[in-house]
């Protein structure tokens, strides 16, 4: 059967991947947030998942105020890098596994979980970040990708509660599929930031330190936190970070903390990441 190894949570800041696409990721501002990614690099290689399911939420890309799906699951072949404007990044088209795909739709739907199914998609920094930050600068993507999106863009997006509902179903269903694969879930996004308004530049290290500890250790809890305490404390944005506890749902309820990093600034955020391994 299929099972899940482990989890990545990562902050998925678009100034990162235009860092690495520029050749810039040796300067002075950017080699730290690089550095903290090192050993997560060596991690991932080691265990050669065969399929990254990687929640994020798309910026207007694939998806517009025209159609807003709560959570939608990519059952492509082939999801190509999105043109945010300029130009799509050089980084290799992300390979799908259909057949998992749609077999998470299936059992994700008929667990009562309303997926919007999409054939056909564009994949932003919020996915291609991420999986430049774990596996680097290589011609071919090591492994598939799922994309799993979330509505955290436009009002109401999902509550944390739903999401770590929804990763505790995601289990299921992976567990559920006959052939063997290693499957590694991604929850990406946050941490604290705010784009616009008087509070843009929001940093709010207490805050995220909190999140981190409470993720790891008493996700349930983390999972009772209402939306109006990401925005106050961590932001407008920061509501991204309920996408994390997609991740840690499809987790055991305790988990082993291999590897945590945060740093301030990169752009206008707070980087967070951690490596969670089944205890
Ligand atoms: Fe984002």
């Amino acid at each position: 059967m299929a099972r899940i190894i482990g989890g990545v949570a990562t902050s998925h800041v678009p100034a990162i991947g235009a860092a690495l696409d520029n050749g810039k990721a040796g300067e002075p501002y950017w080699q730290p947030v690089f550095a903290g990614y090192e050993a997560s690099k060596r991690w991932i290689a080691e265990q050669k998942p065969d399929v990254v399911i990687l929640v994020y939420n798309d910026h207007a890309s694939a998806f517009s105020l025209e159609l807003i799906p709560t959570f939608a699951i990519g059952g492509a072949d082939t999801f190509a890098p999105a043109d945010e404007g300029w130009g799509r990044r050089p980084v290799p088209v992300v390979k799908g596994h259909p057949e998992l795909a749609w077999h998470l739709a299936e059992r994700l739907i008929l667990d009562e979980f309303d997926m919007t199914i999409v054939n056909r998609m564009d994949v932003d920094h919020g996915l291609t970040v991420p999986l430049s930050l774990m596996f680097g600068q290589p011609a071919e993507w090591p492994c598939k990708v799922i994309p799993l999106a979330v509505n955290v863009v436009q009002y109401p997006p999902p509550t944390g509660n739903r999401c770590f509902r929804l990763g505790q179903a995601l289990r299921r269903a992976v567990e559920a599929y006959p052939e063997d694969l290693k499957v590694v879930v991604f929850g990406t996004g946050g941490m604290s930031h705010q784009l616009q308004g008087p509070r843009a530049g929001l940093i709010n290290r207490e805050f995220d330190t909190a999140f981190l500890d409470r993720l790891v250790s008493d996700p349930e809890a983390q999972a009772a936190v209402p939306h109006l305490e990401y925005v106050r404390e961590a932001g407008s944005e920061g509501i991204e970070l309920v996408m994390w506890l997609i991740m840690r749902g499809a987790l055991d309820a305790k988990v082993v903390e291999r590897h945590r990093f945060y740093h301030v600034p990169a752009s206008n955020t707070a980087v967070g990441h951690l490596i969670l391994e089944n205890a």
